[in-house]
């Protein structure tokens, strides 16, 4: 099979981006607010040359964004959306109906306005070696079209043999965000970009790319458009039945699920809990506790924490520090991972590491609660 490497992409010459950089926020300057469909936007941010390093990136990484809105700070993350290119980084926002924090970008944020933007996180990147010569899937519905605009620019400019299909679904063509530049892309690589729009309220003239995704319509996807078997890579993002349909199908069809690669952007429950993060803890003389030891930034902290109150490891270390990484809170974006160094610990969610960063001891911190009466997490590793 053939190997990609999607590489370390800085946003100047020189930047060092890393897959697993910790999380820090920086204030960053609005530079454009652009529709892309009635419901979504993007939204460039300025990046100064002092921040070129915090913000250089890999394709398919995203950023968390933090805002005060009607007095609740609230942090939500948004996939880069375009190659990284030095001085902007680039989200898009689609409106979520009822959302706070989607409708409030959507409706009020301007060109001008600063907001506490995360540098990158994430793994939605490839691991594989070489570009050349390698076909890339990309199976998206929705806003989750966001990160494959930069996997996709990003497979077909390092190589001139590399391939890219995209299975893009969308409830119509006014939903279908990114129409135009998907577009351009299509014009630039004709030849090696396969765009699939599937519709599920609107006729197409193909049959099979009306409807939703269902099992059926995606096998006859695989046997007619996308054979498996012609393919190097897959990377999956969409709401959590259509990633969960096409890694079971994928898997009956024999694909190797290292080769699969998916981002969540939310659990599929009606409401994310968003864990116990910012939940009032104290500890009452003579109570059991366990101890949490960690290292952030080269510092190391300890608090304790009562037993009774079976708080999640985050929500303890946010007790003594302020600046310990998050941002969903609920399992899903991985900003809140570390390293268990010593002791152990449960998890309840886990939506963002793979097999093998929870063989070598990452868990999610949010979503992590101590079985031993000491445990040392490392923030930094
Ligand atoms: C790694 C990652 C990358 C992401 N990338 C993108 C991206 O590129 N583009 C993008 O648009 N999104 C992306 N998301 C999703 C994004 O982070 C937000 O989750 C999304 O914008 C919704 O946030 P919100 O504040 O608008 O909605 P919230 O206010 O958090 O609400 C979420 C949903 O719950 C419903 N809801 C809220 N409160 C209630 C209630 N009391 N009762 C019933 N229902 C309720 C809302 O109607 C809404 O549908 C990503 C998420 C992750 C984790
Ligand atoms: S903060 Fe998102 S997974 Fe923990």
């Amino acid at each position: 099979m053939a190997a990609i490497n999607l590489g370390a992409t800085g946003g100047a010459p020189g930047a060092t981006a890393s897959a697993r950089r910790r999380g820090q926020f920086h204030s960053l300057e609005v530079a454009e607010v652009r529709p892309l469909t009635a419901e979504s936007v993007e939204v460039t941010f300025a990046v100064p040359d002092e921040l070129q390093d915090a913000f250089g990136y890999v394709a398919g990484q995203h950023l968390a964004l933090r805002t005060t809105i009607d007095g609740h700070e609230m942090r939500r993350s948004y996939s880069i959306c375009r190659p990284p290119s030095p001085g902007a980084i680039s989200v898009a926002i689609k409106r979520d109906l009822g959302g706070r924090f989607s409708s409030w970008a959507n409706a009020e944020l301007r060109p001008g306005d600063r907001i506490d933007v995360m540098s990158p996180q994430g793994t939605f990147t490839s691991a594989l070696e070489r570009v050349d010569g390698v076909h890339v899937v990309g199976v998206a519905a929705g806003s989750g079209i966001t990160p494959m605009m930069a996997l996709a620019h990003e497979v077909l400019s390092r190589s001139a043999t590399s391939t890219f299909s995209l299975l893009f679904s969308n409830r119509s063509t006014l939903d279908v965000m990114f129409i135009e530049e998907l577009a351009d892309l299509k014009d630039r690589y004709p030849a090696r970009l396969a765009l699939h729009h599937v519709l599920s309220r609107e006729q197409r003239a193909a049959p099979l790319m009306s409807g939703r995704i269902d099992q059926d319509r995606l096998e006859r996807i695989l046997a007619e458009l996308i054979r498996p078997e012609s393919v190097d890579e897959w990377f999956l993002c969409g709401p959590f039945e259509l990633v969960q349909l096409c890694r079971d199908v994928l898997a009956e069809q024999g694909v190797d699920p290292a080769h699969v690669r998916y981002e969540l952007f939310t659990t599929g429950r009606p409401v994310d809990a968003g864990g116990d993060r910012g939940r009032p803890v104290q500890v009452a003389a003579g109570e059991d506790v366990w101890t949490l030891d960690f290292t952030l930034d080269g510092q190391s902290s300890q608090v304790e924490s009562p037993v009774a109150a079976r708080e999640s490891i985050l929500n303890a270390a946010l007790r003594v520090r302020a600046d310990v990484p998050f941002a969903c809170a609920g399992g899903v974006c991985g900003t809140c991972r570390a390293k268990v160094v010593s002791g152990s610990v449960s998890m309840t969610e886990n939506y963002a590491l793979e097999p093998d960063e929870l063989e070598r001891g990452y868990v999610l911190t949010c979503q992590s609660h101590p079985k031993t009466e000491k445990v040392v997490v490392d923030y930094d590793v």
